[in-house]
């Protein structure tokens, strides 16, 4: 067939090239997730390196608090031999920026010889700022170990509220966030992606958390009525998979009037497990953890079959370094990470432990508080609160109070 040429047929030529090599990616990395690989267990690996990677903006200050309370409850392990703490320098913002990569590639090889990581947050660049508009680290690692899973736990005990969030961590609209492209100069494109198995093995997660806890109801999270063909696949795996689990409710959501359920006090606390696409998962997260107290308390598990990375839910707030506030910067966050880092790799009684401490010093108890500024805590003070309360030998009972005590 003769192609008719018209004044766009160049812009066509291009950005048809373009997308042929990303689709063509796209279809080698399906293939990819049809290979069985192995899951690391982790009861079987001694010792166990944990890698601490530091991050910039407040993430060294609160990471550093995190590891005091890993080292404290991990330290007759540390002692056995059992774990390995390990520092990963270079993942800052200057060093990512000398090197013009979401993560330098010594830095990438250092973390792919841990077991799992701790991260602190990193910055993000964006257009217009001093750096190098590099992608995300955290978009990059994810995507760099395959940490398909992020599962980011909100409770808010007095109310009821139990929430698990499972969002899908490497396809939606990050997977190709920094290979869209200008066709023109007035034409831009950006891409979602939803892969049958990229889709499948969030859900199935979700799915298989709420029968382990006993929870009948999976909430999927999409706009498939409007975003048809992507949302729409995400949709149909979940209802498809939701047949095998014959006791546990499948329910559809839109992301919009989600947004607007969770400040309903009449109907949140129904909710209890949901999956979602990428950056609906991103979005909602923020709001549900701002409603447990803000996202300085919310941490967030990145999980995939080989590694797993346990990091805040929140950015590396450069305004709070700015102002000289990061020292009054919310460690909760991190240390709910350590606590996932903990069950992940099989401590779920010291996991529990520094849970039930968040739960009493920023939920019952408040003797101290995170302000964000000299008005509260220092995070040095905050981390000594709940560390006493970590020793406590009255904190599972004081714990099963709440706030009645
Ligand atoms: C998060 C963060 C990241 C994201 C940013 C820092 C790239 O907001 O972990 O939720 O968008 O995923
Ligand atoms: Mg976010």
């Amino acid at each position: 067939m003769r192609k008719e040429l018209n004044e766009f047929s160049g812009l066509i030529e291009k950005a048809k090239e373009k997308f042929g090599l990303l689709v063509e990616e796209q279809l080698r990395r399906v293939e990819e997730m049809k290979k069985p690989l192995g899951k690391t267990d982790y009861s079987k690996i001694s010792p166990i390196i944990i890698g601490l990677c530091w991050g910039d903006g407040i993430g060294p200050v609160i990471s550093k608090h995190a590891q005091t309370v890993l080292a404290h409850v991990l330290g007759d392990e540390v002692d056995k031999g059992k774990i390995i703490f390990r520092d990963i320098a270079g993942l800052t913002i200057e060093n990512r920026a000398k090197h013009k990569k979401a993560i330098p590639d010594d830095v990438l090889k250092e973390i792919k010889a841990c077991d799992v990581i701790l991260k602190g947050p990193t910055t993000t660049p964006q257009a217009g700022d001093k750096w190098p508009n590099i992608e995300s680290a955290n978009v990059a690692m994810r995507r760099y170990l395959d940490l398909f899973a992020n599962v980011r736990p909100v409770r808010i005990p007095q109310e009821g509220i139990d929430w698990c969030f499972f969002r899908e961590n490497t396809e939606g609209a990050y997977i190709l966030g920094s290979r869209g492209f200008d066709v023109s100069e007035d034409l831009s494109v950006d891409f979602k992606i939803i892969t049958e198995q990229g889709a499948e093995r969030i859900i199935r997660m979700a799915f298989e958390y709420a029968k382990k806890n006993n929870i009948d109801r999976v909430t999927v999270v999409t706009k498939s009525n409007v975003v048809k063909t992507t949302d729409g696949r995400f949709s149909r795996v979940a209802f498809r998979v939701a047949k095998e689990y014959s006791q546990i409710k499948l329910d559809e959501w839109y992301i919009d009037i989600m947004t607007a359920k969770l400040l309903d006090p009449a109907r949140r606390k129904e909710f209890k497990v949901f999956v979602l696409p990428n950056l609906y998962g991103d979005i909602l997260t923020d709001e549900a953890a701002q409603l447990q107290g803000g996202v300085g308390t919310a941490g967030s598990a990145n999980i995939g079959w080989c590694w797993a990375m346990f990091e805040a839910i929140h950015g590396s707030a450069p305004r709070m370094v700015k102002d000289g506030r990061d020292k009054f910067a919310d460690p909760s966050s991190m240390i709910r990470a350590s606590s996932m880092l903990l069950r992940h790799i099989g401590f779920s009684e010291y996991a529990q432990k520094v849970e039930m401490a968040l739960d009493v010093c920023g939920q019952f108890e408040k003797k101290i508080a995170i302000t964000a500024r000299d008005t509260g805590a220092t995070a040095a003070e905050y981390t000594q609160y709940l560390l006493s309360w970590i020793n406590n030998p009255q904190l599972k009972i004081r714990w099963e109070k709440g706030e009645s005590a």
